[in-house]
């Protein structure tokens, strides 16, 4: 991958995104900036620019889990770096966070999607992220004034599965999970089956069963975007065991994981897997090359949003 001439990025990565952030520099033939991103004692946060970055472009490596205790940090190395004269300035967020709330479900609560892509918007020239959980806002566009990209992970899990899996029956836990499932089971030739979930609370949901293929000698492969409880990939293995499948394998792209769904999840399923969006022990699906092909398809102008990559 050749960089787009005139153009020299500098990659910075904030604390914990230095894997991603040295494989991007690896493949646009960019520099890895040097910078300080600390706290001082009283837990405010101190950054330090160590690079000139006078008329280049700069790009930020952040994933965006666990949100509120990294943005500020990144709003400000974003300034230093603006401070110092920086032309462009991209974020590469492979977890884009705020998109579950994409409604007011109850009231008093807020569409808090919008008001992080406003936050964002006001820091950053463009947006690169992964499978943003899309559902009733339909695509980026429609809450950032910045352009963005969307990388599909679906084509890398899908390659996954082929290498992996002989023969995968592809289960969604629910209608959001329709967009990705379908997409895999196409590119694995596997059947695509879409579970129905009513979710109760935070930990809480009901899976139900529509009429299923037998179970036969497939794998059954559950796919979705974002583990968090790990209450949703749970609730669906354990009715695809009552209805006589053997234990799943979970897939996610972003692995969450919030408190002990990843042991919870081990104990009921064949193998837990995930993309690397977010670091994490289950991550065995590497998608360094498709976010570099995506900040490639943004400096080229080939954003994608509401189609995407
Ligand atoms: C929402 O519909 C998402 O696609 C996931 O299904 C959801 O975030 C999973 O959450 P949890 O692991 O807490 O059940």
């Amino acid at each position: 991958m050749s960089p787009k001439p005139g153009t020299e990025h500098v990659v910075f990565s904030m604390p914990g995104n230095e894997r991603q952030a040295a494989a991007l520099c690896r493949a646009l033939h960019a520099k890895a900036g040097k910078a300080i991103v600390r706290h001082f004692p009283d837990g405010e946060s101190v950054v330090m620019l160590q690079e000139d970055v006078a008329g280049r472009d700069v790009i930020l490596v952040c994933t965006l889990d666990h949100p509120d205790a990294k943005v500020l940090p990144l709003f400000w190395l974003a300034a230093a770096a603006r401070e110092n004269g920086s032309a462009r300035m991209g974020l590469l967020a492979p977890y884009l966070p705020y998109m579950r709330q994409d409604k007011v479900f109850r009231a008093g609560e807020i569409v808090s999607a919008r008001h992080f892509a406003a936050l964002l918007s006001g820091h950053f020239d463009w947006l690169v992220t992964v499978d943003p959980h899309l559902h009733r806002i339909g695509c980026l566009s429609e809450i950032f004034s910045i352009p963005t990209v969307a990388i599909r992970a679906a084509p890398a899990i899908a390659q996954w599965i082929r290498n992996e899996i002989a023969a995968p029956l592809i289960i969604g836990p629910d209608e959001e999970s329709r967009q990705w499932v379908e997409d895999i089971a196409t590119r694995c030739e596997a059947t695509a089956v879409v579970l129905e979930k009513d979710r109760l609370s935070d930990t809480a949901v009901h899976i139900a069963v529509p009429t299923l293929p037998r179970a036969g000698d497939s794998t059954p492969v559950l796919v979705d975007d974002i583990v968090s409880t790990g209450h949703t990939m749970l609730e669906a293995a354990r009715r695809l065991r009552e209805h006589g499948y053997r234990p799943p394998v979970c897939i996610c792209v972003h692995a969450l994981f919030a408190g002990t769904a990843y042991a919870d999840l081990c104990a009921v399923a064949a193998d837990v897997v995930s993309c690397d969006t977010v670091e994490h022990p289950s991550n065995r699906i590497p998608l360094a090359a498709w976010l570099a092909a995506g900040v490639q398809a943004e400096a080229d102008g080939l954003r994608n949003d509401p189609a995407r990559i």
